[in-house]
């Protein structure tokens, strides 16, 4: 083959087939970290539009709506804001504004976007809307209000394929779930369509599939995760199916909320938000794959994937499994023994004059590793990490809910054409999580 027709087939491979890495600290063409949490998503055209809050600030107020453009789901271009605060409403910088979610109406050619907006103490429990004659806006704000007179927090549009599109949104307090159906300009509830009874659900997002409903959301636990349920109907109305898991119930959703479902070919996406209590602007996205295989959409757990936007597909990338207990312990690092860790062993006491040395292969480029871990107990902890003696990266471990629950973070390391070596938690003052295993990836 011709170099250049070579380069041209490994550009198109590259161009279609998009790297997620769920947990990564994710970043815009601009260097700087994607700031759209709670995100809602459009696609127009070709062209995807991911719409969040700018957590930039580690504030819970309002700082902006942003608006991101990306063609592969991989590399996302930050617009101009969507939505900025407007002191004297409630759409100041001492409110809160949440979960933005855009759809087109193709009525009158015109963006809505519908967000959970709310008092700084979130007592107000309203609907904000805004609308703009382009996907990014800046939209022009509406107003605010309890949708049917009735509390509405945690919010997400669906729109249905005749075009009638619904408000999904935790009400009466969290205590119950409803669906209420839009007017024709999207503008404002028309009538409750369903209701999911002592139902405490929030971060609600909707995929249809061959003329089924798939609702997925989250139960109602503050910032900490726990474990995302789908329900079924075939229609809005219910009724909705009795909950199931979408994920091991131990992983609390991998710790991650539900903040958007999109479909994928005869599959989806789970977008979820690991949200960082201590540093919001820092809470990582956690996107999977959601498999129909079993009939019920299901979080495929990849630490690394490719989705193809042109077949609708996706492929979880495989790696090489290290044993953490096949490495070297230094200082007070002991081996841990449970049949929940990978080969029935993890390394504890890391930290605190606890270290691991494992030997490794790398092919010479960036690559990606993960750490399976476990804390402990709920806190969230961190370790160091040396690749060749080198300087100390620290990689963030989230509360895995203590206990042997197993979790997962990635970290991207450059490594050498051959053998290299990792340590970890040296010269660090606090305990990390015991690790289990790593999983060295050549998919960059
Ligand atoms: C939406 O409808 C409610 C009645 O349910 C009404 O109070 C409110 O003013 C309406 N809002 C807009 C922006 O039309
Ligand atoms: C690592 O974890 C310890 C203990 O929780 C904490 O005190 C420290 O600030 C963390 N370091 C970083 C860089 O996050």
């Amino acid at each position: 083959m011709a170099s250049w027709l070579l380069y041209l087939f490994s550009t198109i491979v590259l161009a279609q087939a998009a790297v997620i890495v769920p947990g990564a600290s994710w970043t815009d063409t601009e260097g700087n970290i994607i700031q759209a949490h709670g995100g809602g998503f459009l696609k127009v055209a070709s062209t995807y539009y991911w719409f969040g809050e700018d957590k930039v600030l580690d504030s819970t107020l309002f700082h902006a709506v942003s608006c991101y453009t990306s063609t592969d789901l991989e590399t996302w271009t930050r617009e101009s804001d969507a939505l900025t605060p407007i002191s004297g409403t409630m759409i100041s910088t001492s409110d809160v504004v949440e979960r933005p979610k855009v759809i087109f109406n193709t009525m009158n050619s015109e963006y809505v976007m519908w967000f959970h907006s709310d008092t700084s103490n979130y007592g107000a429990a309203m609907v904000g809307v805004a609308t703009a004659k382009t996907p990014c806006g800046p939209y022009t704000y509406k107003g605010s209000w309890k949708p049917l007179g009735a509390d509405s927090r945690d919010e997400g549009l669906f729109l249905d394929d005749d075009g009638t599109a619904y408000l999904l949104y935790a009400s009466d307090n969290n205590q119950n779930f409803k669906i209420s159906m839009l007017d024709t300009n999207y503008y404002n509830v028309t009538e409750q369509v369903s209701v999911l009874t002592g139902a405490t659900l929030e971060a609600p997002g909707v995929i249809k599939r061959d003329n089924v409903y798939y609702l997925i959301a989250s139960h109602t636990s503050g910032w900490d995760p726990n474990p995302n349920k789908v329900f079924t109907a075939s229609s809005l109305a219910g009724p909705w199916s009795t909950q199931v898991d979408i994920a091991p119930e131990d992983t609390n959703t991998y710790y991650s909320q539900n903040a958007y479902d999109m479909p994928l070919g005869t599959n989806g996406i789970y977008m979820g938000d690991r949200w960082d209590v201590s540093a919001l602007g820092s809470s990582t996205y956690i996107w999977f794959p959601l498999s129909w295989a079993s009939g019920l959409p299901v979080i495929v757990k990849a630490d690394v994937w490719n989705v193809n936007l042109a077949t609708g597909t996706y492929t979880v990338a495989t790696g090489t499994t290290y044993e953490a207990e096949s490495g070297t312990l230094g200082g007070s690092a002991v081996l841990l023994t449970d049949s929940s860790y990978s080969g029935g062993q993890a390394v504890g006491f890391l930290g605190d004059g606890g270290t691991l040395t494992l030997d490794i292969i790398g092919i010479g480029e960036a690559q990606w590793v993960s750490l399976y871990y476990a804390n402990g107990d709920s806190t969230w902890r961190n370790t160091t990490l040396s690749v060749n003696g080198g300087a100390n990266v620290v990689v963030q471990q989230p509360s895995s809910g203590g206990g042997h629950v197993i979790q997962s973070v990635p970290v991207k390391v450059t490594l050498k054409n051959g053998a290299n070596t990792l340590t970890f938690s040296s010269g660090q003052a606090s305990f990390a999580g015991d690790l289990d295993k790593i999983i060295v990836y050549t998919t960059a």
